[in-house]
């Protein structure tokens, strides 16, 4: 995601903002810039692609200041281009703005700023901010980002520079960090304690609704009020490698745990409860082709195929198109048929991977409409598509993907409904299952926090050879999923299976060496699976059961269980899925596996 660092003091900063960004790769960007202010003056530097390409271009025309702002930019609104690239500045270049987050009422915003003949260059919702600060400077910078501030729906961590205020930084934060660092006569402000923890450690952590000001002789910081605040700083002892894994481990466990936020991400702005509705931007223009679509085709390789297989249970159910999911690698080579009025979806975290790309572009050249559900903004699916819809969730690091998955199944969620309102599903349906779905951060946030029984259970099976996962329903896929995951970094065999299939095969392997994660939640198959439990107790297996919160029985049937919270059965591989994840990660921990980076695997797999 988006990252900022700003610098007032003594030291050349120009330098130090390079290196500040570049600790912030990891996040993962597509571009980025710097704004200095020299001779009371903004000069902005951006650039395309990596930290390095603005770096040779400072190179080659040297500058030197003592404040100044740096951003690397992830694209939300508008393509990963250099007009794109922050800072972004106001009408006159007087204002240059730094932002991370999302402004959804951006464009009432700017169609407001349009009627007093403001131009933009981007297709961003950043440079409306530095338009409609510049619309309120009167000579204070701070209160002008405040006016503008109290304008502003939707998340920001936001820095600003004026060039008639040469020595001050002001930022403020709603719902994405901001960190500000304490030097010798210098401050520095960052998204990322790893920007800055080279410089120093004692920092001040804006909390939401904070402004500060920093320049050479201190900081003020008050409340969007305008009330004052005065927080001790914190001194932080850790390491840089801790930080930019925000204290975990490893990216995978940070990613998993990330989920009640990324959740979020996903749905904000999309779901209207009370009216049961959807909207999904990048659809608008294919509203009518979706109305009239007899078939859903989804494309999509790995995690984003078994997040595409509880698609079609939920695009089936409500909408009642008949769904194809089809491995991208396969699509590719069978001749394939294509219906009329066919929409296919390639389904892809990180829009890269070759086998999807090919499989959209032989949909699209038999005639179906090509749509893309992806994370990376600007990959080349997001590109090839005729429209989409992003995941919002974030970069995902780890090679093993987990918060793409509960993304994309949200994804799916909303346009099952928004399929589902064009043919008949009542509002009140609707408003059930979105008022379901916008609970989802908060349950999974619920199973997150039992963490340490998942710990216990991979102490436990650390040294199994082989699992499997069975299950019905939507929950299917992610039995795949679950046993996906846990080969993938563990290297321990795993099998997912539909629960009822076991007795035509699988149940021959069955002793009690044999670990079975079972998915026994509360719907229509579930005294169906209770049965399979038995069947493999009869013959000695050991049962894992992730189970509702509610569901007192399952243990006696059951040698462990991972607790859930009960939700709307359509909507449970979006909790399902956690305690597996979880179980994955522990167990190749355990193992002192490599967990972020398993033998053999890519994080994108570009080629065939
Ligand atoms: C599994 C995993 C892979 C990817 C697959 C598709 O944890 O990460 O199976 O899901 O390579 O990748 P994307 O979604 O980037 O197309």
């Amino acid at each position: 995601m988006c990252g900022i660092i700003g610098y007032v003091g003594t030291r050349d900063c120009v330098p130090l903002l390079i290196s500040g960004l570049k600790r912030m790769e990891y996040r993962g960007y597509d571009s980025s810039g710097i704004a200095i202010i020299n001779d009371d003056k903004i000069h902005i530097y951006k650039k395309k692609g990596k930290i390095e390409e603005l770096e040779k271009g400072l190179l080659q025309n040297p500058h030197s200041a003592t404040i100044g702002i740096g951003h690397t930019r992830w694209a939300t609104h508008g393509a990963p281009t250099e007009v794109n690239a922050h800072p972004h500045t106001s009408f006159s270049g007087d204002v240059a703005v730094i932002h991370n987050g999302i402004i959804e009422n951006y464009s009432e915003l700017k169609q407001a700023l349009l009627l007093k003949n403001h131009t933009f260059r981007s297709d961003t919702d950043t440079e409306i901010l530095a338009h409609l600060i510049e619309e309120f400077y009167e000579g204070d910078l701070q209160k002008a980002v405040i006016r503008a501030l109290h304008r502003v729906e939707g998340t920001y961590g936001i820095a600003v520079l004026h060039a008639g205020e040469p020595d001050k930084i002001v930022v403020a934060r709603k719902g994405s960090p901001l960190v500000i660092g304490i030097g010798d006569g210098e401050y520095f402000v960052a998204s990322d304690l790893a920007a800055m923890v080279e410089y120093t450690r004692d920092v001040i952590f804006l909390e939401d609704g904070e402004v500060g000001t920093i320049s050479r002789e201190g900081l003020t910081h008050t409340t969007l009020e305008e009330t004052r605040i005065d927080r001790k700083s914190t001194h932080i002892d850790f390491s840089l490698d801790q930080i930019e894994k925000g204290g975990y481990k490893h990216f995978m466990l940070k990613e998993i745990m990330e989920q009640p936020h990324t959740l979020e991400d996903t749905m904000r702005g999309r779901i209207q409860v009370d009216e049961g509705n959807i909207i999904l931007g990048g659809l608008q223009g294919h509203l009518d082709a979706l109305k009239k679509a007899e078939h859903i085709l989804l494309l999509a390789c790995g995690t984003s195929y078994h997040s595409a297989l509880v698609g079609r249970y939920l695009i089936e159910e409500w909408a009642r198109i008949p769904v194809q999911v089809e491995y991208a690698s396969e699509f590719r080579y069978r001749n394939p048929l294509i219906e009329k009025n066919t929409i296919a979806f390639a389904i892809s975290q990180s829009g890269e991977t070759f086998d999807t790309l090919e499989a959209m572009r032989e949909a699209r050249k038999r005639g179906a409409l090509c749509l893309g559900i992806v994370n990376t903004v600007g990959s080349t699916i997001a590109r090839e598509t005729d429209g989409g819809i992003y995941l919002h969730a974030g970069p995902e690091i780890g090679v093993a993907s987990t918060k793409a998955f509960t993304s994309q199944v949200t994804v799916l969620t909303m346009l099952g409904v928004l399929l589902g309102r064009q043919r008949g599903m009542s509002a009140e349906e609707g408003r059930n299952i979105l008022g379901d779905l916008r609970k989802m951060p908060d349950l999974v946030a619920r199973i997150l926090r039992t963490k340490d029984d998942l710990l216990d259970i991979a102490k436990t099976f650390s040294r199994a050879s082989n699992f499997l996962y069975l299950a019905r329903g939507p929950n299917y896929p992610v039995a795949l999923e679950g046993a996906l995951k846990l080969k993938e970094i563990s290297y321990i065999h795993a099998e997912g299976y539909p629960a009822a299939e076991m007795k035509h095969g699988p149940i021959a392997l069955i002793d009690r060496k044999m670990p079975v994660v079972f998915i026994a939640t509360n719907d229509n198959v579930y005294a169906k699976v209770l049965t399979n439990i038995e069947e493999v107790r009869s013959r000695e297996g050991v049962v894992i059961a992730v189970a509702s919160e509610e569901d007192k029985g399952i243990e006696h049937l059951a040698d462990h269980v991972l607790r859930i919270p009960d939700c709307h059965p359509m909507l449970m591989p979006l909790l399902t899925v956690i305690p597996l994840q979880l179980l994955s990660y522990y167990v190749a921990d355990i193992l002192g596996l490599d967990v972020d980076k398993p033998r053999n695997l890519a994080k994108s797999v570009t080629v065939e």
